[in-house]
């Protein structure tokens, strides 16, 4: 008795408001500066124990991320898998490859096509990189074997016709996922198609649709759930090791990946890769640099990424309780790094630097290093401290140098878990 009356008296003290409390977008105060990831909301109260992040301010960052901006999202149902295919001979007699599919337990709706590519060296189980893909399984391997996407495409995938994939797109992605180079560095790699939750079109909802209505998750909010159930089954794998797991993402689907690793804590690193506006980057953009995308320019071109209310803060970023760095602050101790290219100032290369040094004081209040130093690493030069950054010549995209990269920081915080 006596102990659920203290267990309930605790609950009280560490509650935070229930969504329908929190003020209307237009009643939060302009703040120009960064929101304190160390202070409450309600009264901004200091934050000064590991406790009392992981206990009061992570769960209130979460619910606020949820409510101004992504949506909220509904409980897991419970996944249920089928192994369609195993190949024990894939790259050449290198790796195992399984074909697998979830469905969710009492939902007639969406499927996650999920790949999964494991070493046949070396003694399992292994660390593994799990990522959302732009243009379905089939086009990650040269294998004609691996089924054939039939969801909504992306016309400027290869090899898509009418918005379908055929056969011509298979094999044409094989330089974005280098799944032969993860594979002789011991790395597993998981891998699935973000159309399988939800197709990125403003008009057609995916796994929402099976939802009750009040969940107001955007295509962001629900992809990043789509992670999760594929970590749920990955967990039961008996050749994926659960405590290296590192998830990985291009663009869009690299704030996906962020804001999976914040609320996703089975995520041992996080690599959000040119994930910019709305992931990685600042809203606030005096934080950022000349030429970055904006609140209001994201909102605009892709009003289903993010739910109605983040609306309200087009004109007024600054009204926003938290910035990015709080974000990233959530995924703390985990290591994170953030990936760019000199060419794609649109993803806001610099801001996203001043997102990884604001989220510090939560790393080291957690006992983690957290940034190597404040100033941005030379451009071919990673910083591989727990808060990592990494920028490279080039363009918008996600390649064989990038992947030797994330394979780098994931040894260095991985090696001997
Ligand atoms: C657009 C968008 C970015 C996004 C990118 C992508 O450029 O403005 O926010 O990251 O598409 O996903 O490729």
């Amino acid at each position: 008795m006596v102990r659920i009356g203290v267990i309930i008296m605790t609950l009280a003290i560490v509650g935070t408001a229930s969504s329908g409390d929190l003020p209307d977008p237009t009643a939060l105060p302009l703040k120009a500066e960064l929101p304190d990831p160390l202070a409450m909301f309600e009264k901004g109260v200091k934050v000064t124990t590991k406790e009392q992040w992981e206990k009061r301010r992570r769960p209130e960052l979460k619910q606020l991320f949820e409510h101004y901006m992504y949506g909220t999202a509904p409980k897991a149902p419970k996944v249920n898998a089928k192994v369609e295919r195993i190949d024990k001979n894939a790259l050449g007699g290198k790796a195992t490859l399984k074909e697998i599919t979830l469905t969710f337990d009492g939902i007639d709706g969406p499927k996650i096509h999920l790949l999964l590519v494991i070493p046949n060296k070396g003694k399992g189980p292994h660390p593994a990189f799990v990522g959302m893909n732009f243009c379905g399984n089939h086009a990650a391997l040269a294998d004609p074997k691996i089924h054939l996407n039939t969801n909504w495409m992306y016309p400027s995938q290869k090899g898509v016709k009418d918005n379908k994939a055929t056969d011509k797109s298979r094999g044409t992605n094989i330089d974005v996922w280098n799944i032969e180079d993860a594979i002789d560095r011991g790395y597993a790699v998981a891998t699935f198609y973000s159309g399988d939750i939800d197709p990125d079109r403003a008009d057609e909802r995916g796994i929402q649709k099976y939802f009750a209505k009040e969940y107001d998750w955007s295509t962001v909010r629900a992809w990043a759930w789509g992670y999760s159930r594929v970590i749920d089954y990955l967990v039961t794998d008996a050749d994926i090791d659960a405590t290296r797991i590192i998830a990985v993402g291009h663009s869009r689907l690299g704030k996906t990946t962020l804001l999976a690793g914040a609320f996703d804590d089975r995520i041992a690193v996080v690599i959000p890769h040119q994930a910019g506006c709305g992931g990685t980057g600042p809203n606030r953009a005096v934080f950022g640099n000349k030429g970055a995308e904006s609140v209001k320019r994201i909102n605009t071109s892709f009003p289903h990424w993010f739910n109605n209310r983040f609306k309200q803060f087009n004109d007024e970023p600054e009204r926003l309780p938290f910035d990015q760095h709080c974000l990233i602050a959530l995924c703390a101790p985990r290591p994170v790094l953030l990936s760019n290219a000199t060419e794609d100032q649109w993803a806001n290369p610099t801001g996203q630097f001043n997102m990884l040094v604001a989220a510090d004081p939560v790393y080291k209040l957690m006992s983690s290093k957290g940034i190597a130093s404040k100033t941005m690493p030379a451009v071919g030069k990673l910083m591989d401290s727990p808060l990592g950054y990494w920028i490279r010549d080039g363009k918008h995209s996600m390649n064989r140098e990038d992947w030797g990269v994330f394979m780098n920081f994931a040894d260095k915080h991985l090696k001997g878990k």
